[in-house]
């Protein structure tokens, strides 16, 4: 069974006023335990709302949303235990820490979510170990921290709630190449500890295209593609037309293929990029 499902969701901001805004029109999404999906799109394009849909922070309009089969703006669902298995980390997570200490700030969901004090401690360490950072910082300031440690506490205190859907809104924003790779190296553990679902907005193309299973293309409120991070970036007219790129991988071997059509362009990881560019390498060394 899908852990999400969005349903035909249409939402406006201000609605009834005359800056009132359709910004979703007509989205359905299913999710499922193990999805990493991506999701693309210019500014503006809706992101940052179906987000809000999604963890019931905003109420759609028209359209439906279950949890786990139950409809969640029925009467007498549950929406802050929702909140605690759909899990949210918004863009620059790190400007709501607020506590003196490391660990007072990852255990913040925690008390508020009642676990046991006992329970914490093993809980903290363990996604302090996920994230990729030493038990000596627990003491620490987060105030004291570089960004992008900040930014790996942030994303520590909303896996420790353990959210069976785990929803990021641009959680590499400004982070350079090497801590971008330890974050999403992170999500990919947490995952394969939880079995969770992940979904991550994103503005690059490559890194999405390296960790997501699926993707999602919106568009001023609809989705206009979606598929495999292949099947996506075959589009690459469509995506221009929706001001995105394909990944540099696959434009390099688009170009390459304008030289010699054996070359494979539905391809879009590095490795694999790479595995193909010393396969050409080879076949011209052996025509010389
Ligand atoms: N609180 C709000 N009130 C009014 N309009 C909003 C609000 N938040 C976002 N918008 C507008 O809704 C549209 C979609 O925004 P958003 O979901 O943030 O897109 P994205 O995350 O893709 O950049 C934009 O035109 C934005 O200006
Ligand atoms: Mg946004």
């Amino acid at each position: 069974m899908n852990l999400l499902k969005i349903e035909n969701i249409q939402y406006s901001y201000g609605k009834n006023t005359p800056f009132e805004k359709e910004v979703l029109k007509n989205i359905s999404l299913e999710v499922n335990a193990n999805d990493f999906i991506g999701v693309i799109g210019h500014t503006g394009s809706g992101k940052s709302t179906l987000i809000k849909i999604c963890n019931g922070l905003l109420k759609p309009d028209k359209g439906q949303i279950f949890y786990k089969g139950e409809n969640i703006w029925k009467k007498g669902f549950d929406l802050k235990h929702l909140r605690f298995k759909v899990g949210v980390s918004f863009q620059y997570p790190e400007h709501q820490l607020f506590c003196e200490t490391v660990k007072k700030d990852i255990a913040y969901g925690l008390v508020n979510k009642g676990v046991p004090e006992e329970e914490q401690e093993s809980k903290i360490r363990q996604v302090l170990k996920i994230v990729g950072l030493q038990e000596s910082y627990l003491e620490k300031s987060p105030f004291k921290l570089s960004g992008g440690e900040m930014r790996k506490v942030a994303l520590a205190g909303t896996m420790v709630l353990e959210p069976e859907v785990l929803i990021l809104d641009e959680p590499t924003a400004g982070l350079d190449p090497k801590t971008t790779k330890q974050v999403y190296e992170s999500l990919k553990e947490y995952q394969a500890k939880t079995s969770s679902s992940i979904i991550v907005v994103s503005h690059s193309m490559e890194d999405i295209s390296e960790y997501a299973t699926r993707l999602i293309a919106l568009d001023d409120g609809n989705i206009l593609l979606r598929g495999t991070p292949a099947q996506v970036f075959s589009n690459t007219e469509r995506l221009n037309d929706m001001s995105l790129d394909v990944p540099i991988t696959t434009s390099i071997l688009s170009m390459l293929a304008q030289k010699n059509p054996s070359v494979n362009t539905n391809i879009y990881r590095y490795n694999d990029t790479k595995a193909e560019i010393i396969r050409l390498l080879k076949d011209v060394k052996s025509i010389e």
